[in-house]
């Protein structure tokens, strides 16, 4: 596992999206693992800013989300549908068909998870995936005691998640979805390489687990440590705890 640590959140953005750029530059169709929440949108704007130039053309990329709610319809401006359309397929020009994202959806959940693992194995694996990590470890949905050998399935999310992600549905905990569908530990592990972002104090604990603490479903960003090419780029607030 790799360590970058840099003064700001910003410069915790431009690192990680040079080592996407890197791979779009050389794979026209590459297959992008994009994350949501709050940490990942400093690569997005980044790497938007080098469409703009015309450094990066993404009309061909392929993206497969990391997750979906499950229980509120796709137009809620909080579905990960509406969050990756808005964040990720709008601002870099991707072709909306070859965006994927879990179906929270759909009346059968083990055939749409299943149906999801076959996508992304059609796709030929995902090149990079972006990961972001949860204050209780989290990476995906994948919550404390996931299986290291999981794959895309139903969550119940932790209560603190839940606490966590209430900041994006007007503070009301009774708003945030209870389930999600996420790809699993093992999902991720498969992609050929990861970058995890983090930037703020309330991360250094997840981040120091995560990178120092033993290999365990205690933490689920630990996983990491079982990846040959993973890169963890962090700002100087989230990597206070690490020795
Ligand atoms: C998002 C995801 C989650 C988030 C994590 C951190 O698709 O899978 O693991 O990356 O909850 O969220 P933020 O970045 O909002 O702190």
């Amino acid at each position: 596992m790799q360590i970058v640590i840099v003064p700001t959140p910003a410069e915790v953005g431009a690192v990680a999206a040079a080592k996407i750029a890197k791979v779009v530059r050389t794979k026209a169709d590459a297959v992008l693992g994009v994350a949501t929440g709050s940490s990942p949108l400093a690569i997005y704007a980044e790497l938007e800013h080098r469409k703009s130039a015309g450094e990066l053309d993404f009309t061909a990329v392929r993206a497969f989300a990391l997750d979906e709610y499950v229980g509120i319809d796709y137009a809620h401006e909080q579905s990960y549908h509406s969050v990756i359309r808005r964040e990720v397929t709008d601002r870099l020009g991707l072709n909306p068909a070859l965006v994927h994202v879990p179906d929270g959806a759909a009346a059968d959940i083990a055939r749409a998870c299943a149906d999801y693992e076959q996508l992304i194995a059609e796709a030929g694996g995902v090149d990079i995936q972006i990961l972001g990590i949860g204050t209780n470890g989290h990476i995906g949905f994948n919550e404390p005691t996931s299986s290291f050998a999981s794959r895309t399935r139903i969550k119940t999310l932790a209560p603190r998640t839940r606490e966590d992600n209430a900041r994006f549905f007007d503070g009301d905990l009774a708003q945030v979805p209870t389930h999600c569908l996420t790809q699993g530990l093992g999902t991720i592990l498969a992609a050929r390489r990861l970058v995890l972002v983090a930037t703020g104090a309330a991360k250094a604990d997840a981040v120091a687990a995560m990178v120092e603490g033993p290999l365990s479903s205690m933490c689920p960003g630990s996983a990491l440590q079982l990846h040959p090419d993973a890169t963890v780029v962090i700002d100087e607030d989230a990597a206070a705890r690490l020795t």
